[in-house]
């Protein structure tokens, strides 16, 4: 099948689904996109085009197909230590001994794990055994079954410093050469839970920090508000939320003011 071959309508219905559950629109630059990574999965299920793919996720009882598209058209590119400038601040806060107990970390759109392993590689640093943990939350399942194995390519690890790369990652041999594996002793400090940014956040706990970096550029302006609103509710009044250091909440609310390059507090704070 040729995977151009994406009619109009189709990938208006395409993008209307995804948005429906994610929250994110897809414009026509995304066509091909959507042809790419989708066309392997009409292939596999032998159906004649896009049309046919989404009835048949669309049909009850195919919700592990339909949770496979979503996986498929959500972008997930990630790597330990990204944005340094964020950790440097996680690290300055913490040899200030703020905020005076172990912080509340969450993780928001964690990707296949890498961001939240880097954090709890610092407080692993800071805080040994005491009992600390960082929650992490993604839409796909498939990266959160990713962040649970904490197996990854080396080449995601280029900026973990070499002493917390040999402290924490075990280096793969055999089949698993180019590989390393996140140690337990932080796979089991992660909690790793389902969650869509566009739905109010069920837990109640209150979070000293935010990680929300590089997912509210995938949104439209009301998208963005809703999801802002939704953390706004689970910050603590001194937290930080981080976001990308290319996206701005510049427009989307008064609620917090940049304290930081990419570093937002609450206004009253
Ligand atoms: C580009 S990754 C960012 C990963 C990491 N935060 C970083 O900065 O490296 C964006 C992640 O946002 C997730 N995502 C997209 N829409 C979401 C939503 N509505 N709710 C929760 N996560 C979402 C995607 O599945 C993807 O893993």
């Amino acid at each position: 099948m040729n995977v151009q071959a994406i009619s109009e309508s189709d990938f208006a219905a395409i993008s209307q689904f995804f948005y429906a559950e994610s929250g994110i629109r897809l414009g026509m630059n995304k066509r091909s996109l959507v042809c790419g990574r989708l066309a392997p999965r009409l292939k596999v299920l032998q159906l004649e085009n896009f049309g046919a793919y989404l009835r048949f996720i669309t049909t009850q009882g195919n919700h592990l197909e339909r949770q496979l598209a979503v996986d498929l058209l959500t972008t997930n590119e990630t790597y330990f230590f990204r944005e340094q400038r964020h950790f440097d601040f996680l690290q300055e806060l913490l040899d200030q001994g703020w905020p005076g107990h172990i912080p509340q970390i969450w993780s928001a759109a964690c990707s296949s794990g890498e961001e939240p392993y880097s954090i709890a590689m610092l407080m692993a640093e800071y805080f040994g055994d005491k009992l600390w943990q960082v929650d992490a939350s993604d839409l796909s399942n498939r990266m959160l079954a990713t962040a649970a194995q904490g197996l990854y390519p080396l080449s995601r690890a280029r900026e973990v410093p070499s002493s917390l790369l040999r402290k924490y990652c075990l280096k793969g041999l055999g089949q698993f050469d180019g590989y390393l594996l996140v140690d337990d002793c932080l796979r089991q400090r992660l909690s790793l839970h389902a969650h869509n940014l566009m739905e109010p956040v069920r837990r109640k706990k209150k979070y000293d920090l935010i990680f929300l970096r590089n997912v509210l550029i995938y949104f439209d302006a009301a998208g963005k508000k809703t999801i802002i609103n939704h953390l706004l509710e689970v910050l603590q009044p001194d937290g930080f939320l981080f976001v990308g250091h290319s996206e701005s909440l510049n427009g989307i609310t008064d609620a917090l003011v940049s304290v930081r390059p990419a570093v937002y507090r609450l206004a009253q704070a």
